[in-house]
C-alpha cells in the first residue's frame, strides 16, 4: 500500500484521537472472489506484499480468511536508548517489526509468515477435513506492519460447479451464499478475479458481483494468467471495456506460476517479471503503466482515498458539533475555561486544514482512476 496514504490516514487518526474520535473513518473491505483456482490468493498475497497464503490448483482456500491489516508505526529507537540498552534489559527482546496474529490463539505472534501459511492450512483441515470440505467458519488473521493500511482483506473459496470427492451436492450453493454474504455490504469493494485465459462471459466472479453491485461502481475487474494465453491472443479489448465494461475498469495481472511457488520464487523476483512482461508484450508495451500489481494497488488506493473524502463532511459535523458542545460547558464554567476553549478550536482548526490539504492530494491524483 502506498505510503503517502498510511501517512495521510495516520495524521488523520492522530488529529481525531486528540478530540476523543478514535478510528474516525471505516474504510472498506476488500473481497477477493471468483473461480477455483483462478488466482485470488496470489492477488492477495501480491497486494499485501508477503508470501503467507496456501495456493495451488484445486480448493486450497476452504473457509473465508478475514485479513485484518493493522498499521502499526515502526518502533523509534533513539539514539541515547540504544547507547543505555545494556544498562537496564541485557536480553532485552526486540519488538518485531511486523508479525501475524490470529483470533484462534490470542497472544502468539508469528514473525515467520511461512508458519502462517501452515496454521492456515493446519485450522482449516482441523474444521473442515482434509477433503475438499468447505465451511462458513472464517478464519481470522491480523497482520500488524507499518507498512499497511489499517484495512480488512477477505480471502474467499473459489466458485465451482461440480462436487469432487465427498463434497456435498448443493456445494456451489454454499459457496456462493458464503460469498454473498460478504459482497453485499455496501462497504466493501469487490476484486473479481477472472484468468484471462478462460471467456469472460463465463466469469463467475463477475456475474455474482453483478447482482449485488449492477450499476459496478464497487467492482474491480482484475485478470489473471495473462502470461498463460495463447500466443497472438491478448485482453486488450476487455480492457478498453468493448466486451464487458465495468466502471472501475479492469487490471491485468500475472501472478506466480504453480513452478515459481514450488521453487519458491520470492515477490521481488515475480514483481519485477510482471513488469517485464507486459513492458515488452507487443499488445500491453504502450499502456504498460495500466497494467500489473502496483497499477492495482494504486488503483485500490485511489479509491479509499475517494472514499475518506466522501466521508469527510460528515466525520468534521461530527466534530464540530461536539466540539460547540464541550466549549458550551466550558463557558457555564467561568473566565478560568477559556483556555481549554482556545485549544479546542485550535483542533477544529487542524482538522478543517486537513480536509483542505487532503482534497488537493485527491484533485491532484485522481486521473488515473480511469483505466485504459
Ligand atoms: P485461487 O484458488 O483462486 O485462490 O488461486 P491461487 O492463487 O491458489 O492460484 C491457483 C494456481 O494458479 C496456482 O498454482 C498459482 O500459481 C496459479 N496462478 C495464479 N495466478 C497466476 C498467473 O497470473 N500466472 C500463472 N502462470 N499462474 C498463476
Ligand atoms: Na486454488
Ligand atoms: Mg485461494
Amino acid at each position: 500500500m502506498d505510503a503517502t496514504l498510511i501517512r495521510t490516514i495516520n495524521r488523520l487518526q492522530d488529529a481525531f484521537s486528540t478530540v476523543g474520535v478514535h478510528n474516525p473513518v471505516d474504510l472498506p473491505q476488500i473481497v477477493v472472489i471468483g473461480s477455483q483456482s483462478s488466482g485470488k490468493s496470489s492477488v492477495l498475497e501480491n497486494i499485501v506484499g508477503r508470501d503467507f497464503l496456501p495456493r495451488g490448483s484445486g480448493i486450497v482456500t476452504r473457509r473465508p480468511l478475514v485479513l485484518q491489516l493493522i498499521n502499526r508505526p515502526a518502533a523509534t529507537s533513539t539514539s541515547e536508548d540504544d547507547k543505555d540498552g545494556k544498562k537496564d534489559g541485557d536480553n532485552e527482546k526486540k519488538e518485531p517489526e511486523e508479525w501475524g496474529e490470529f483470533l484462534h490463539q490470542p497472544g502468539v505472534k508469528y514473525t515467520d509468515f511461512n508458519l502462517i501459511r501452515e496454521e492456515i492450512v493446519r485450522d482449516t483441515e482441523a474444521k473442515t477435513g482434509k477433503n475438499a470440505g468447505i465451511s462458513p467458519l472464517p478464519i481470522n488473521l491480523r497482520i500488524y506492519s507499518p507498512h499497511v493500511l489499517t484495512l480488512t482483506l477477505v480471502d474467499l473459496p473459489g466458485l465451482t460447479k461440480l462436487p469432487v470427492g465427498d463434497q456435498p451436492k448443493d456445494i456451489e450453493k454454499q459457496i456462493r451464499d458464503m460469498i454473498v454474504k460478504y459482497i453485499t455490504k455496501p462497504n466493501s469493494i469487490i476484486l473479481a478475479v477472472t484468468a484471462a485465459n478462460v471467456d469472460l462471459a463465463n466469469s463467475d466472479g463477475l456475474r455474482l458481483a453483478r447482482d449485488v453491485d449492477p450499476e459496478g461502481a464497487r467492482t474491480i475487474g482484475v485478470l489473471t494468467k495473462v502470461d498463460l494465453m495463447d500466443a497472438g491472443t491478448d485482453v486488450v479489448d476487455i480492457l478498453a471495456g468493448r466486451v464487458i465494461p465495468l466502471r472501475l475498469g479492469y487490471v491485468p495481472v500475472v501472478n506466480r506460476g504453480q513452478r515459481d511457488i514450488d521453487t519458491k520464487k520470492s515477490i521481488g523476483k515475480s514483481l519485477e517479471g510482471e513488469r517485464s512482461f507486459f513492458e515488452n508484450h507487443a499488445a500491453y508495451k504502450s499502456k504498460a503503466q495500466y497494467c500489473g500489481t502496483p497499477y492495482l494497488a494504486r488503483k485500490l488506493n485511489m479509491i479509499l482515498m475517494h472514499h475518506i473524502r466522501n466521508t469527510l463532511p460528515e466525520i468534521k459535523a461530527k466534530i464540530q458539533a461536539a466540539l460547540a458542545k464541550y466549549i458550551a460547558e466550558l463557558a457555564t464554567l467561568g473566565d478560568g475555561m477559556a483556555e481549554g476553549a482556545g485549544q479546542a478550536n485550535i483542533v477544529l482548526n487542524i482538522i478543517t486544514e486537513f480536509c483542505t490539504e487532503f482534497r488537493t492530494i485527491i484533485d491532484g491524483n485522481s486521473t488515473d482512476l480511469s483505466s485504459f
